[in-house]
């Protein structure tokens, strides 16, 4: 069965992990993809095969999304390069562990940078360069939760989550802006067993998510156009069950 041919989708952070299922998503769904990596170049060109594979172009653009200056440049050389663009999925984070008592200047300006300057300035960017479009931001469902544990990374999709309403009603009706709240989907590599059992007990499904569940809810936002600023959460219900228990620091033993 052929497939419907589409525009071109920006996914950042798309060499690995979810940002990479997310590109593959859109790759099976017809899309060309700007696939944006920063360190993970090899990761990227295997990325880039597996697109491919799927019969549509992919186009590699290696960047450092903390350099705001340089994301409209970067942004319009995307554009031209692809021709079609489309859709902009921010997924491209940073994620460190610190309270507030314990957090570095320079780590917030970092996470800062990289989780909510850069969506907005790419936003901005983005709008600049299409008639028409979609904009998928990629948040935690943690925003629902006071987790000072990681209180930037946090307090920055919390941000990110006001600016993607903010940007629904800028940008309307030519460009719709969603957010997508993932829960416990995969985990960090440096979690243990113990603190996902200690997650999923907490999870009304009983399991922790999917990246296929997240790139369903992706492509969700993006066929039904008469959704705009609105956020997804897809944690299996998590959210709906323990607001509040993931407040604190977790069980030292439970990184
Ligand atoms: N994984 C989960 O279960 C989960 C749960 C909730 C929310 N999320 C959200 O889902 C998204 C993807 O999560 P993930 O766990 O797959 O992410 P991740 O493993 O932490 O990867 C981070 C991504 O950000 C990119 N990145 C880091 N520094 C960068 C910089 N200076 N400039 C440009 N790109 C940079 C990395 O690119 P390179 O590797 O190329 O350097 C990588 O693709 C994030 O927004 C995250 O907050 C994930």
């Amino acid at each position: 069965m052929s497939r419907p041919r589409r525009g071109a989708a920006l996914v950042t952070g798309g060499a690995i992990r979810l940002g990479r299922e997310l590109a593959l998503a859109l790759a099976r769904a017809g899309y060309d993809i700007a696939l944006h990596y920063f360190s993970s170049e090899e990761e990227a060109e295997q990325t880039r095969r597996e697109i491919e594979a799927f019969g549509v172009r992919c186009e590699l653009f290696g960047f450092d999304l903390s350099d705001t200056p340089a994301l409209p440049t970067w942004m319009a050389a995307v554009a031209v390069r692809m021709g079609n663009l489309e859709v902009l999925v921010n997924s491209a984070s940073g994620y460190t562990q610190a309270t507030i008592a314990d957090t570095e200047s320079d780590d917030f300006d970092q996470l800062f940078a990289l989780n909510l300057k850069a969506p907005f300035f790419l936003i901005q960017a983005f709008a600049r360069q299409v008639q028409r479009g979609n904009i998928i931001n990629i948040l935690d469902n943690k925003i629902a939760y006071n987790q000072f544990s990681y209180a930037a990374y946090l307090l920055s999709k919390k941000g990110l989550a006001e600016l993607t309403r903010m940007a629904a009603l800028e940008f309307a009706p030519a460009i719709r802006v969603n957010g997508i709240a993932p829960g416990v989907t995969l985990p960090a590599e440096s979690r243990s067993a113990d603190y996902l059992q200690w997650r999923i007990e907490a999870i009304p499904l009983q399991r922790k998510g999917e990246g296929d569940h997240i790139a369903q809810a992706l492509l969700q936002l993006l066929a039904n156009d008469f959704i705009t600023g609105q956020i997804l959460v897809v944690d299996g219900g998590e959210g709906i069950a323990h607001v509040g228990r993931n407040a604190g620091a977790y069980h030292p033993a439970k990184v």
